[in-house]
């Protein structure tokens, strides 16, 4: 048997560190400047959760969760659990269950973590790939809207993305979506038999999803489609005019996308998604919008929310396309390496000193000749070897070889720490504070 991963998943190989480490730590640092705090929920969660959230008959929930049934005491079967298809359904249940409508509000939350869901793999698109989640809990205010927003376009300008555009729509509320979806059957009803047969189904069940469709048999009969703007009440549209004047008064560029409902049953006014280049026909960069009914739908108090979510690969992907570098990850320089076994010692205990001391460094394994540990050191890519032969171990020194230059020297060992870090800038983590002499004698 030869083991293979899994369709739609991928392993993320060392090459790709650079990569991930910058973006992660990129949207943590972001989050944190905006006033968010980060929460993790579980991978795992009731699948009622999702299906009463995310929408019985949205894409998600009828095609594309991984669903089981535990096993439930004395062998009798357990309850339906699911893989976390999206962060948010999960965020509101943790928010209603952590009694977080008692903390000041809003709630300002991110995550980043891994989503599950069985969908067709393509470019861009894994059955388990990694989200960054934000969402603002607890304010109906435009201004939070257009928080996430600037979020969104300050991540990606940050990342080195160029020519960022919104797209944006509202989907109105309660009282005047249905409205809308009405006058949408009406006019879409006399073409039902030309539409695909998936936008038929939808006609029927969620008439809002045909409009984003992508079929081609349906694609015509959408350009004469009533605009939702056109039918908000004078609290939606009043809303959706502000965001879009908050987005103006910051130069941040958006277009109106009469066609975007997105995917997900929980959205009410404001939707949006980035498309990034690159990345096929119509894959969001991101995307997100208002919810202002799902944590009632999920059992806690009305409260109004906001948020969005980024594919962390797909960001990878675009700025790979877009030729976008990140920036080199330290590694380290020094590469310590020994004659015998009694020399062996000495290297590990300085491997140890230098490593507390911040420098990054490695240590030769495998008990192979000289000339062996120094092919690696040439290999590792480190830039000074430290060795310690015979002579060394008698004169309690150290021979310090610049691998570039194939120069060395023999430094005294306790002279070595100040020779390394004067030398080059090897320090890979900061090395601990020295405590200052006084509260040093206070600590005797
Ligand atoms: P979503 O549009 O379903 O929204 O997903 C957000 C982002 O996740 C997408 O724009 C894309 O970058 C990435 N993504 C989705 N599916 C895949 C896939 N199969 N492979 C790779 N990347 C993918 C949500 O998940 C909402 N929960 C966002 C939200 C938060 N709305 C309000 N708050």
């Amino acid at each position: 048997m030869k083991y293979q991963r899994i369709k739609g998943t991928q392993d993320i190989l060392p090459e790709a560190e650079p990569y991930w480490a910058h973006v992660t730590s990129t949207v943590q640092a972001l989050a944190r400047r905006f006033g968010f705090e980060q929460i993790s929920t579980p991978m795992f969660e009731n699948t009622a959760l999702f299906a009463r959230g995310v929408g019985e008959d949205t894409d998600i929930v009828s095609k594309e969760m991984y669903t089981w049934l535990d096993r439930g005491k004395d062998g009798e079967q357990g309850e339906s659990l699911t893989l976390r298809p999206e962060f948010t359904a999960g965020v509101m249940r943790a928010y209603i269950e952590n009694g977080f409508a008692s903390r000041p509000q809003p709630q300002k939350l991110y995550s980043v973590g891994p989503i599950f869901r069985r969908e067709k793999p393509q470019k861009g698109r894994y059955r388990q790939f990694h989200q960054f989640n934000a969402e603002i809990i607890g304010s109906d205010d435009p201004v939070a809207d257009f928080e996430i927003l600037l979020l969104t376009h300050t991540l990606y300008r940050e990342l080195g993305f160029k020519n960022l555009v919104f797209q944006i729509n509202s989907t109105g509320d309660p009282e005047c979506k249905p409205r809308y979806v009405a006058a949408l059957k009406q006019y879409l009803l006399p073409y039902a038999d030309k539409l695909a047969p998936t936008d038929r189904d939808r006609l029927e069940r969620n008439p809002l999803r045909v409009l984003d469709s992508k079929e081609r048999e349906t694609l015509p009969y959408l350009s004469g489609a009533p605009h939702i703007v056109d039918y908000l009440n004078d609290d939606c549209k009043k809303h959706f005019d502000e965001v879009l004047s908050y987005l103006s008064a910051v130069d941040i560029p958006y277009q109106i996308n009469h066609r975007l409902v997105r995917g997900l049953d929980y959205y009410t006014k404001t939707v949006f998604e980035l498309w990034g280049e690159g990345l096929g026909a119509q894959a969001a960069l991101c995307g997100g919008g208002r919810y202002d009914g799902l944590i009632e739908l999920l059992g806690g108090a009305p409260t109004p929310g906001v948020g969005f979510a980024t594919g962390i690969e797909r960001i990878i992907m675009s700025m790979q396309d877009q030729g976008i570098e990140p920036p080199a990850l330290a590694r380290p320089q020094v590469f310590v390496a020994y004659l015998n076994e009694a020399a062996k010692l000495v290297a590990v205990k300085l491997v140890t000193d230098l490593r507390n001391a911040g420098v990054g460094a490695r240590i030769a394994f495998g008990g192979r000749s000289l000339k062996a540990q120094m092919k690696d050191a040439d290999r590792t890519g480190c830039r000074f070897a430290l060795i310690i032969g015979e002579d060394e171990l008698k004169t309690n020194s150290v021979i310090l070889r610049d691998l570039g230059k194939s120069e060395q020297a023999s430094v005294p060992m306790a002279d070595l720490q100040t020779w390394v870090t004067n030398l080059i800038d090897v320090r890979t983590t900061p090395p601990q504070e020295e405590q200052p002499e006084s509260a040093a004698e206070e600590a005797k």
